[in-house]
């Protein structure tokens, strides 16, 4: 069975039945942005993002290769994902330029939330008070963390700020979403008393009104963030991304800013958590990064959305890939032989498909290349799934193998 490379542009992914649907772009956010605006202007419903601070550091993510280290969950490659190393001035072009877009994507209702440090913060505050308007802004909200080492030269640094804007005043801000049981009572000057039903509850008498507040009631969050931790080192959701937030932020902020259905937008997307808050919550989304390996991230977080990926394929030639293909009644199996990727860092003595991050096989249809099964490794499947199944369908047979520095690359099934 021959196969023969091809170009593809957009990749696409079926999730169940009213499931959120989804846009990936690889790409640079302005240029997404920009071709977002015909189909887009005035429906996006959040913007959340969290581009580079101005650190002046590269960022990396160790990516693991081959069966032993994907179960060991040790050892790989560290990739560079982004170099946070503009000028004040390229940076604040970037953002001036994205951050305009984002305004004609928000409808009237929508809100955005861009997530700084201290370094940029006095800027870009001052950039969206220009391009939202000083009265727009909703809240200064400080996440507090504990992870890093301390510093003895001065204050550890430890939040981040988000700045917190409208669009306009018909803004549609959901509190009650976000609500939570505090895990720690009221201070305990006010009065402790318990109901006929034994519920647990505080008392204060404050200008001879008496205020009470039940144990177990609900509490919005202040503009201070204080229960959202940071990832640990070996905390599950981690996907080896530099700079990935947590997702309890993410969904935090999708579910007070959206309700399901509506869109969610993030232009520096990363390993993709806001898209995966998005979701699970049963909205839509659309997600931009411009590093390849977000690519294989997103195949992982996404999995069970419609979603479809838009990247144009490597520039490179294919490597030379061979695959078996039966036939049965109504299917095809396919069988991944052989993957000749060529990449700087892997172990000479490595087994032949170790550069096989994920695969899929799908069909080539006039919308794209449509994914009917898929594989990725993980922790629990370290080893290489070698054969998937699809069914018969309409469109030339196709595979797209990826690689464990996020090039994807495509191939026609040519039969004899
Ligand atoms: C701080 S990270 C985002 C992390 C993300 N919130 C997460 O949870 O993983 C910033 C991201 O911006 C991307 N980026 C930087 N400049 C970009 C540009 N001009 N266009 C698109 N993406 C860009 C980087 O590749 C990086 O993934």
């Amino acid at each position: 069975m021959a196969l023969r490379p091809v170009n593809v542009s957009r990749e696409w992914h079926s999730g169940v039945e009213n499931c959120p649907k989804g846009i990936f772009c690889l790409g640079d956010a302005v240029e997404n942005l920009e071709a977002l605006l015909p189909e887009y202007e005035g429906k996006v419903k959040v913007v959340y993002m969290d581009p580079p601070f101005m650190t002046g550091d590269r960022f990396y993510m160790r990516v693991r290769v081959g069966e032993e280290q994907w179960q060991k969950g040790r050892g790989g490659i560290a990739l560079e994902t982004f170099s946070d190393q503009m000028s004040r001035d390229e940076y604040l072009g970037l953002l001036r330029r994205v951050l305009e877009l984002c305004h004609r994507l928000l409808s009237d209702a929508g809100m955005i939330f861009v997530h700084i440090d201290y370094r940029a913060h006095p800027h870009v505050r001052l950039l969206l008070d220009e391009l939202f308007g000083e009265d727009n802004l909703l809240n200064e909200i400080i996440w507090v963390y504990q992870s890093g080492g301390r510093s003895v030269r001065h204050f550890s640094r430890k939040h981040d700020v988000i700045l917190f804007y409208r669009k306009t005043a018909r803004y549609d801000f959901n509190i009650d979403a976000v609500k939570t049981v505090p895990a720690q009572p009221k201070p305990n000057h006010m009065r402790r008393h318990v109901d006929p039903d034994g519920r647990i509850y505080r008392s204060i008498r404050s200008n001879g009104k008496v205020y009470t507040y039940y144990d177990d009631e609900p509490v919005a969050p202040t503009d201070v963030w204080q229960d959202l931790n940071h990832l640990q080192q070996k905390d599950p959701e981690r996907t080896g991304y530099d700079a990935q937030k947590p997702l309890a932020l993410l969904n935090r902020i999708v579910q007070c800013a959206s309700r399901p259905g509506e869109l969610v937008l993030d232009p520096f997307a990363g390993s993709c958590t806001t898209l995966e808050a998005a979701r699970r919550g049963g909205r839509d989304f659309i997600g931009i990064d411009r590093c390849p390996l977000t690519v294989n991230i997103a195949r992982r977080r996404l999995a069970g959305a419609d979603y479809c990926i838009e990247a144009a394929s490597p520039l490179d030639p294919a490597p030379a890939c061979e695959a078996s293909v039966d036939m049965g009644v109504g299917f095809y199996r396919v069988v991944l032989e052989r993957f000749d990727v060529d990449i700087p860092g892997l172990p000479e003595d490595g087994a032949p498909l170790d550069a096989v991050d994920n695969w899929s096989v799908g069909y080539l249809r006039p919308e794209g290349y449509r994914v009917m099964a898929e594989f990725a490794r993980t922790r629990r499947e370290g080893a290489l799934r070698r054969e998937l199944s699809v069914p018969v369908y309409s469109g030339e047979l196709a595979l797209c193998v990826s690689d464990v520095t996020g090039r994807s690359f495509y191939y026609a099934v040519e039969r004899e």
